[in-house]
């Protein structure tokens, strides 16, 4: 892992090295109308490089591609696709300083974040390769004893995947993975903000042996009408999306007229719920972890801070401590633990959030002003007694913000925590193991953190209830998105048996 500061040569020959075209059937190409944008460092707004802007024609001939590879490719042995993922696995870890500098460059998270990517996102393409050699059916014999019942497992089909800006590996390979294990192919259609990771991500899986056509991926800055098209062909059978409940709405909508099987990682707006009787200093940090990781650009970044009124004032002071002495800056500094937010738009949306909650009678302990450019920095901020209404209360917060809540019984925490149209995940501080499993069946989520601030991990499932989402992804769960299930009704072998 880099240790000391980046150097400018360093990542002029980083971007040197990543390819810029669009990637389709297994050729790297220009846009169809030669088309280009600009990908900026959040942290200095300078354009990092230009990448071809993929248009309608181009997401047409990536979808032909993974069409027509989709029947010898759902053919390939198990083992075969297996293997691809293992090797994939270690190109990525090899060239991990390669990936991590390239998502701190482009999405701006600190160095030491983006090596937690690399491996966290690599471990996807590891656990996809074990899981793709165990897909399995069944046969047995129906009551009445007439039939054989024989059920198969085969490949959903061309898969559509729209991944997010804020883990530009990671989410790519937590669904590229499980695609490739279930013999499918696809198109992928990376953030227009951070698409170098997933283009590096293309040479990699092309160098790991993965044949023309079952990886296309096509950045653009029109998605509406490169995706459209494509959700409405019947040659896709499949979308996976991760971002936010009003797109994902919207997609389902289109994936309507093609009945698509959808996977959707959609928004959250997760409780952070600490009990009387709590581990103060673990709270603590566990409520660091699940509020700046990734700097609260994460849909499983703690919004809500509920703190039984015994603990309040002293649990907001200690997170207030703390979150002051986190060093803001460029994510290639290796003092920096929070990088900028991804753009303007997104510092001045957190801005309005910290200003209606404080305008509500929110009082502000750390923080709450956006810093002077260049780059996109809002500091960690602390709000204490955010009255209920405050819209930050109800909106996914996408910064580092911590809003605290104080209540006074379990029944108050489990009410605010599920007034959310939104479940996936929720994270609770107890001694109390009976309290801990009880809040497990009372929260309306997804995914659980009991007295632990992070709940990702390759190996379970992620994802959401209520407008959270559909679908899992990771986990034994996670392969079955990409597979169907084929049922055979065979006669009775020994009808003329006698
Ligand atoms: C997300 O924020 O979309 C995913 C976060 C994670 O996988 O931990």
């Amino acid at each position: 892992m880099t240790t000391t500061a980046v150097t400018d040569q360093t990542e002029r020959a980083l971007l040197a090295r990543i390819p810029t075209g669009l990637y389709i059937d297994g050729r790297w190409t220009e846009a169809a109308d030669g088309g280009r944008f600009e990908v900026v460092d959040p942290s200095t707004e300078t354009v990092l490089a230009t990448v071809a802007d993929a248009r309608p024609d181009d997401g047409d001939r990536a979808l032909a591609a993974a069409h027509a590879a989709q029947p010898s490719w759902g053919r390939t042995p198990p083992r075969v696709r297996a293997e691809i993922l293992r090797q994939a696995f270690e190109l990525v870890t090899i060239r991990a300083e390669d990936f991590a500098l390239t998502m701190t460059l482009e999405m701006g998270k600190p160095l030491a974040e983006a090596h937690a990517e690399v491996s966290y996102g690599a471990e996807f393409l590891r656990w996809f390769g074990e899981e793709a050699t165990r897909i399995s059916g069944r046969y047995s014999t129906a009551p009445d004893g007439a039939n054989r019942l024989v059920v198969t497992r085969r490949p959903v089909g061309p898969c559509l995947l729209i991944t997010p800006w804020n883990f530009p590996l990671a989410m790519a390979t937590r669904k590229i993975a499980p695609a490739i294990a279930a013999g499918c192919t696809m198109v992928l259609k990376p953030a227009a903000l951070t698409p170098l990771s997933a283009l590096l991500l293309a040479e990699v899986l092309e160098d790991a042996g993965l044949p023309p056509g079952v990886l296309s991926v096509i950045p653009t800055t029109d998605p509406g009408s490169v995706s459209g098209p494509l959700l409405s062909d019947a040659r896709l059978r499949k979308l996976s999306f991760t971002g936010s409940t009003p797109v994902g709405r919207r997609l389902i909508a289109a994936s309507a007229d093609q009945v698509l099987r959808v996977s959707m990682e959609l928004g959250g707006n997760a409780p952070f719920i600490v009990f009387e009787d709590a581990d103060l200093d673990a709270a603590v940090e566990g409520a660091l972890a699940a509020k700046l990781r990734n700097g609260g650009e994460a849909c499983v970044a703690a919004n809500r801070f509920l703190v039984h009124r015994s603990l309040a004032d002293e649990f907001g002071q200690a997170l207030a401590a703390r979150m002051s002495s986190v060093t803001v800056g460029r994510g290639t500094d290796p003092a920096t633990r929070l990088g900028p937010l991804i753009n303007a738009a997104a510092v001045a949306r957190v801005g309005r959030l910290v200003d209606g909650a404080v305008a509500a009678g929110a009082r502000l302990a750390l923080g709450g002003r956006a810093l002077d450019g260049p780059g996109h920095f809002f500091p960690p901020t602390v709000l204490t007694d955010v009255p209920a209404g405050a819209d930050i209360l109800d909106e996914e917060i996408f910064g580092p913000v911590a809003s605290i809540v104080p209540f006074d019984t379990e029944d108050e925490a489990v009410r605010l925590a599920n007034a959310t149209p939104f479940g996936l995940v929720c994270y609770v501080y107890t001694r109390d193991l009976d309290r801990g499993l009880r809040m497990g069946e009372r929260l309306e989520t997804g995914m659980l953190g009991l007295n632990t601030g992070v709940v990702s991990n390759p190996a379970a499932p992620f994802g959401g209830v209520k407008q959270s989402g559909l679908g899992r992804e990771g986990g034994r769960e996670g392969i079955e998105e990409y597979l169907e299930t084929c049922y055979i009704g065979v006669a009775d072998p020994f009808a003329a048996f006698g």
